[in-house]
């Protein structure tokens, strides 16, 4: 890739943030992770940050970690501990961490990477949790902005849902801030459930990682054959792995249909809560068109490019 992207990850890890970070790790030739900051969503705010302290270790990332928003803006946490299980990965063994998190809370973390860029250079935001963390740092600092590359984030769906038939559960979580980070203004890329539902890993290539590779493709087998025991994935043929979409989307565009059109958040307490109303009408003016929803994905490639991306950073880190 011609120059790294800098990149922010938030996320609440959580089964595919953590085989998304993975992703991430086996291609430092195209990120530069400059930090990850953490939201309660698939567990705890505890949890989700301890994980990613240890999937920072795991992955061999030397890379900050802050702990972020332990509620929504406005409404009560929801966790998904049927889904992701007790520690939130699937009940993955993975070796604590020496580390602890920055001293900074995520939005006071963020800005200090914003505030220490070089003249012109710019961060790409890719969330793949509720989007509390990101809203919270426009609102409090709205000049860090212009410093955002564009926003790819795990969430949403032109049609259907999964924690309710209407809403995707990183929205449904907070649809206030979903709201805030929709308008912006910012370039978004939603990597919705109409992508990320053709992007999984099967039972059978769950188990080849599990039976035969190193110490991360076994831990990446075992959090995802948890995920298709849970009840989200009950007769499927495999599990999506939404979050690496987000990912994926930069290392290979090819492989995704995307579609510009606005998009608004329905923040009402009824039946449509976390509706992301996509306006596919086509005779909206441009200046409306800031989000681009992917509405396809090669699912096949997906996953062969995951699956050798987990290989290859076992490779990467023999021996460590
Ligand atoms: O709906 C899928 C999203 O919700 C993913 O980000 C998953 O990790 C959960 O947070
Ligand atoms: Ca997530």
């Amino acid at each position: 890739m011609a120059n790294k992207r800098k990149i922010i990850m938030d996320c609440d890890p959580g089964i595919d943030d953590a085989v998304a970070l993975c992703l991430a790790a086996a291609h430092p030739e195209a990120f530069e992770l400059l930090g990850i900051t953490t939201v309660a969503g698939n567990q705890t705010i505890e949890k989700v940050t301890e994980n990613a302290l240890r999937l920072t270790d795991f992955y061999g990332l030397d890379v900050p970690v802050a702990r972020g928003a332990k509620t929504p803006i406005l409404r009560p946490p929801v966790t998904a501990s049927d889904i992701h299980g007790k520690n939130g990965i699937g009940d993955a063994e993975i070796p604590a961490s020496e580390r602890q998190a920055v001293p900074e809370t995520a939005v006071l973390f963020m800005k200090k990477l914003f505030d220490g860029l070089g003249e012109g250079e710019k961060i790409t935001l890719i969330p793949t949790g509720p989007l509390t963390n990101v809203a919270l740092l426009f609102d409090v600092f709205p000049e860090v902005k212009e410093k955002v590359e564009e926003i790819i984030l795990m969430g949403g769906a032109a049609s259907g849902g999964n924690v309710t038939p209407a809403a995707e559960f990183n929205i449904y979580e907070d649809p206030e801030a979903a709201a805030i980070v929709f308008d912006s203004g910012i370039p978004v890329v939603m990597c919705g459930l109409d992508a990320t539902h053709l992007c999984g890993i099967s039972w059978e290539n769950a188990a080849a990682l599990r039976e035969n590779g190193g110490r991360i493709a076994r831990a990446v087998g075992e959090m995802v054959s948890f995920y298709l025991k849970s009840p989200a994935y009950k007769n499927r043929k495999a599990a999506c792995i939404h979050d690496a979409v987000t990912f994926m989307y930069l290392l290979h565009p090819e492989i995704f249909k995307g579609v510009k059109m606005p998009v608004t958040v329905d923040c009402s307490d009824g039946i449509m809560r976390g509706n992301t109303l996509c306006d596919m009408r086509g005779f909206v003016p441009e200046e409306g068109l800031q989000v681009t929803v992917l509405m396809d994905a090669d699912g096949d490639k997906f996953q062969e490019y995951l699956l050798e991306a987990v290989r290859s950073l076992d490779g990467s880190l023999r021996g460590r």
